[in-house]
């Protein structure tokens, strides 16, 4: 099959948010520490009416609703999360209430976890499967979600929430580039959950930070040295119009974006450094390993690539600022943010570099080129169209004070594993097609109603 891609995407945020000026002022931190320190506006947050399987479920009959897709035509669905409710019962398995009705079982794909790399993994699959002898001419459809809660403390306000949806199959608009996807994966320990009985993951925030950056240095390189085989051409950030960072927070995202402008640098003979890129001069001799933390390479290297930000970055920040770190779907948020941030008729052509990691650590550099077709019914033109509400409901949601906010957590948190249960949570604030649990009975059985 050719052009294999995402057809449809789709997202869910939370209805209600908590501002981070307000969570500034509650937590006795000082002003512009989440705002402009962690580049944050409001973070997304769930009670204890949703779950994992109530974001995944809404996410779904969604995207199947607004791009009139029928149950039958869904040949794969694979779940990518790190918010695990159930050590055995996998997320896809409850999604089949949808479509078990319609008599569609035959239908592959199960969960996958690594921390926030999840869903990059279940679309790799994806992908796979639509290229492979296994693949019947049906769309797989790939589902990343996450509730990202920390405990109390400096990693609290990076918490969020959210789910993606992305239809995947041939004669895309969206087409993944072959041949120069790249990966790295290490055994560290810079943020897992090994407390089975909690929400909330154990974190090394700086070596998490680290972890991160030496990533994405590792996953650009071999991406760049495969590029310039395969298209026979130097690469470097001018290559692509726009790239998507998974998001734990903005300003981690501007500091990557400066990270690649500081590997462009070191691709260039030693000797040619200070030529062509007259304001890093001093830092010929730079030695990538020893500078994750270097302030004033950090300092020369934003500063230098403030530009190249503005242009092909800061337009996928504005879901990820708004709602928070969404794990899984954090960088399909971005590529949804990017995909409302202009017309069609100006994506026409682009190509998109994209990066995802998640801790432990499993990470990837992609790209998608987004087809020159955006006239009015074209499959472009039509995603943009439908993802027009999203800036809407961004709009919509309700603010929660940060008292209220503590008091949704210790009650996830007091709640969380219990059976048989009741949510607490209102179901008033939710926007039309949401999902809900109703309660969980004394076999931990769970179930849900739709607003
Ligand atoms: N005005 C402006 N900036 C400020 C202010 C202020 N008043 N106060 C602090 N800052 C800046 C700091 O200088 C710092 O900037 P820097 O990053 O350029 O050094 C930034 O705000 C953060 O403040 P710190 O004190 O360094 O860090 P903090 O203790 O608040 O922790 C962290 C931040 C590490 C991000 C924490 O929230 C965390 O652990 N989060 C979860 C882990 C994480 O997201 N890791 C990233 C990759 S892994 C993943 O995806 C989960």
């Amino acid at each position: 099959p050719k052009d294999v891609g995402i057809l449809a995407i789709e997202i869910t945020i939370p209805a209600l948010y908590v501002d981070q000026e307000d969570l500034e002022k509650y937590d006795g931190v000082s002003a512009g520490k989440y705002t402009i320190g962690l580049g944050q506006r409001a973070m997304g947050i769930c009670t204890d009416r949703e779950d994992i399987n109530s974001l995944c479920l809404t996410v779904v009959q969604k995207l199947l609703e607004k791009y009139h897709v029928d149950y039958s035509e869904i040949g794969r669905l694979e779940v990518g999360t790190e918010t695990i409710i159930d050590k055995s019962k996998s997320v896809k398995s409850v999604l089949m209430q949808l479509f078990e009705p319609h008599g569609a079982t035959d239908i592959e794909g199960i969960d996958t976890t690594n921390a926030c790399f999840g869903g990059t993994a279940a679309l790799f699959n994806a992908i796979s499967w639509v290229e492979s002898s296994a693949w019947n001419g049906k769309y797989a459809l790939v589902v990343a979600a996450d509730i990202a809660v920390y405990a109390k403390g400096a990693a609290r306000p990076t918490g969020g929430a959210g789910a993606v949806a992305m239809l995947i199959g041939p004669n895309a608009p969206l087409v993944f580039d072959r041949g120069v996807r790249s990966i790295h994966m290490r055994h560290v320990y810079d943020f897992y959950k090994p407390d089975l009985s909690s929400e909330y993951p154990a974190v090394d925030s700086k070596l998490s930070i680290q972890c991160y950056l030496s990533a994405l240095d590792k996953c650009y390189q071999t991406y760049c040295e495969k590029a310039s085989k395969l298209y026979n051409r130097k690469i470097d950030l001018n290559f692509f119009d726009a790239v998507l960072f998974h998001t734990p927070y903005c300003k981690l995202v501007q500091k990557s974006l400066a990270r690649l402008h500081l590997n462009d640098f070191y691709l260039v003979a030693k000797e040619e450094r200070g030529l062509v890129y007259p304001n890093l001069k001093n830092f010929e001799n730079v030695v990538l390993e020893d500078t994750y933390f270097d302030r004033d390479i950090e300092k020369a290297v934003l500063s230098n690539s403030k530009d190249q930000f503005v242009e092909k970055t800061s337009p996928s920040l504005l879901i990820a600022s708004q709602v928070g770190n969404m794990y899984t779907s954090s960088l399909y948020g971005g590529l949804v943010s990017l995909l409302i941030s202009k017309k069609a008729s100006e994506l026409a052509g682009k190509r998109v570099g994209l990066f995802s990691y998640g801790s432990g650590l499993a990470s990837a550099f992609f790209s998608l080129t987004i087809s020159a077709n955006a006239s009015e019914g074209s499959a472009l033109h039509k995603m943009t169209s439908v993802l027009n509400s999203v800036e809407t409901i961004l709009n919509q949601r309700q603010k929660v004070e940060p008292e209220k906010f503590e008091k949704y957590m210790d009650i996830r948190q007091k709640s969380n594993h219990s059976a048989p249960y009741e949510p607490v949570g209102s179901t008033e604030h939710f926007f039309p097609g949401t999902y809900y649990l109703t309660n969980i009975d004394d076999k931990y059985r769970r179930y849900y109603e739709r607003v």
